[in-house]
């Protein structure tokens, strides 16, 4: 079966981001000049995705405003001639299918994963974390897994390997390398103590699940933090199906924390011809008086 639908979920307090994410959703504060939203969706769109849901919240309405056609905002680009403009907006409103669905309470991934359930209906799907940026100008991260899933025919995680320090701030897997970046999961812990994780290989914001995951989902009780825990569902998913786990090409960035936010605005600058220059000029002299 192809995959066709990806889920979103963006419906996160952006606690690390506050007071930024009091009234603006932390998936619509830019890299640059484009929402990081809007990076993920071009990325699902440019891997073959047709339909999109996104899971939204209370205080995040600038998304779907975002998503849709502006036309007061396009009217007035065509008659100032900003014809750039209009063409950019244009592109934003035409990238997939957009659907919404409202997580009430944010309960956790997990919960925020059930909230697709009819979405997805019999289908395995691919989720994309909405704080994960992950750049690669050959082949989109998505597009990787897809072609995975193609061999496996069964749900797959993104992974990369994280130095010993940071295990503990992600899900890590158990399991044996099959293949060139392809593993086979037993297990997976989420974000285990320091110096008790089961490897360095950890799940980084990229997945494609088989909709078995709904059953698991509605068996999971709340975990850390109180939060229904994807992990704790695709464990359960793991043991009941077979579960591989794929080590992507690309550079990831963790939009949603401070750090991650300001490399991935200084690298994707650094990238861009009409700033890259004078970027480059700006960076050199302030690290030159560091
Ligand atoms: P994070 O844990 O990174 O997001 O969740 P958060 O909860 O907003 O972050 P902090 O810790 O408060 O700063 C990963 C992804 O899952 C979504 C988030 O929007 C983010 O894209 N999420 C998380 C939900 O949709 N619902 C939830 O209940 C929790």
């Amino acid at each position: 079966m192809k995959i066709r639908k990806a889920v979103i979920p963006a419906a996160g307090l952006g606690t690390r981001f506050l007071p930024a994410t009091k009234a603006i959703p932390k998936e619509m504060v830019p890299l640059v000049d484009k929402p990081t939203l809007q990076y993920i969706v071009e990325e699902a769109a440019a891997s073959g995705i047709e339909d999109i849901l996104i899971i939204t919240g209370r205080t995040k309405r600038a998304i779907e405003d975002h998503f849709d056609k502006s036309y007061e905002l396009e009217t007035e680009l065509e008659k100032s001639g900003k014809l750039d403009y209009l063409e950019t907006l244009q592109k934003i409103s035409n990238l997939a299918n957009i659907h919404y669905v409202r997580q009430k309470e944010a309960k956790g991934l997990g919960h925020a994963i059930y909230c697709a359930r009819f979405f997805a209906e019999n289908e395995p799907f691919a989720v994309l974390l909405g704080d994960d940026v992950v750049a690669n100008d050959k082949k989109p991260c998505l597009a990787q897994m897809i072609e995975q899933y193609q061999t496996y025919r069964t749900s797959i995680l993104g992974v990369q390997t994280v130095s010993d320090e940071d295990t503990s701030k992600y899900g890590v897997i158990k399991g044996d390398k099959l293949a060139d970046r392809i593993y086979k999961v037993e297990d997976m812990v989420e974000k285990p103590a320091p110096g008790t994780a089961p490897s360095n290989v950890a799940v980084l914001g990229r997945y494609i699940i088989t909709p078995g995951i709904f059953r698991c989902l509605e068996e999971t009780t709340p975990g850390a933090g109180g939060e229904i825990q994807l992990t704790d569902a695709l464990r359960k998913l793991a043991a009941k199906e077979s579960m591989y786990a794929y080590d992507f090409v690309g550079r990831r960035y963790d939009v949603g924390s401070k750090e991650g936010y300001l490399e991935a605005t200084v690298e994707f600058a650094l990238k861009r011809p009409d700033l890259k220059d004078e970027f480059t000029q700006y960076l050199k002299n302030i690290v030159s008086k560091l």
